[in-house]
């Protein structure tokens, strides 16, 4: 009877529903398409031999369901097919034998990399560690510093007042006056941290940003001791073949004065990152200036020692090759996690 019939052809196409998720391979795939849909012994053959025992009006209607039960059952095979093979990774698509897809679980920051390397280097040259405040009195920041309150880096349009007399410090010098002010030489610290200043939002620039200060005091210390302080620190940080130079320049808070520079690590004979000249400025570094000592109370008749700054941000873009400063401050972890 052709309702038998049409009954077998949805039983065999409720079987394929059931049985075609938990093929496995595809040559378990090709088994079942066989035992289904295979033209000598397949079920579907099987029912449509019985066809022609049917009176010829009911023939129609069961050619009919067989065709229907034949493609929904082809496209059953195709999609589990392209599920095997990883096309579109439906649930019963999954591979459980590829690895994980980790997610990332966080690292260090790379100016936090950096600065956490350069305060080794100076571990390892006998320097301790020293913090201070982040708001800081105008005296610490500025006047203990011999830097007068009319200097221009003093005035309100590039520091960050929080009331009078009172602001967040523009750099970690003044690490070095309350250092100064609490220990009795012979003193040698760095002092890494963060500083503020109302500078553009540019990619050279951000309001906060970090700087790792230095200082030694005891008696007898010369330029040579800065020199070769800073020239061990150097071929430490950038490799033993580096070169320092120094540029006469000007802090209120040290006399001499030098920018220093490093060969550049990266080139022979100029790249891009030392604008061709063959050299990175690294820093602002000098001899400390009497005044500072007469400001905390050091015997300067006594007392001589050096002092130095850098940005381990700045480093940091050079070392790694970023074009904008912003780039370490907008958190984006697309871009930090390739650093760890
Ligand atoms: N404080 C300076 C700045 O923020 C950096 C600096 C230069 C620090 C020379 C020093 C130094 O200790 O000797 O630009």
């Amino acid at each position: 009877m052709a309702t038998d019939l049409i009954q077998e052809l949805d039983a065999l196409e409720a079987a394929a529903a059931d049985e075609v998720g938990g093929v496995a391979s595809g040559d378990d795939l090709e088994a079942l398409r066989v035992r289904l849909l295979g033209r000598k012994e397949g079920r579907l053959t099987a029912i449509l031999r019985r066809v022609g025992e049917l009176p010829a009006d009911q023939k129609p209607a069961v050619g009919k369901r067989a065709n229907e039960v034949k493609e929904a059952v082809s496209a059953l095979l195709e999609r589990r097919e392209s599920e095997l093979a990883g096309g579109d990774g439906g649930a019963h698509g999954l591979d459980l034998t590829l690895p994980g897809r980790r997610a990332w679980r966080g690292g260090r920051h790379p100016v936090t990399r950096v600065v956490d390397e350069i305060s080794e280097v100076f571990r390892d040259l006998g320097f301790a560690r020293a913090r201070g405040p982040e708001a800081e009195t105008e005296w610490h920041n500025f006047v203990a510093l011999n830097t007068p309150l009319d200097h221009p880096a003093a005035a309100t349009s590039d520091t960050f007042y929080l009331e009078p007399g009172l602001l967040l410090r523009s750099h970690t010098s003044p690490v070095q006056i309350r250092t100064m002010l609490e220990h009795e030489p012979p003193i040698r610290i760095i002092a890494p941290g963060v500083v503020y200043r109302r500078d553009p939002w540019d990619p050279s620039h951000a309001p906060a940003f970090e700087q790792i200060e230095g200082l030694v005091v005891d008696e007898g210390v010369s330029m040579v001791d800065l020199k070769a302080t800073l020239g061990e620190f150097a071929r430490r940080l950038f490799g033993p073949d580096t070169k320092t130079r120094f540029r006469p320049s000007y802090f209120p808070f040290t006399e001499p004065s030098a920018e220093v520079d490093v060969t550049c690590p990266f080139c022979e004979a100029g790249c891009s990152t030392c604008k061709g000249t063959g050299w990175l400025e690294i820093m602002g570094a000098g001899m400390v200036d009497p005044a500072v000592f007469e400001a905390v109370g050091i015997d300067a008749e006594r007392y001589t020692g050096f002092a130095f700054g850098m940005g381990p941000g700045r480093i940091a873009m050079l070392v790694y090759g970023v074009p904008d400063i912003r780039m370490w401050y907008e958190g984006d972890t697309r871009f930090l996690e390739q650093f760890t």
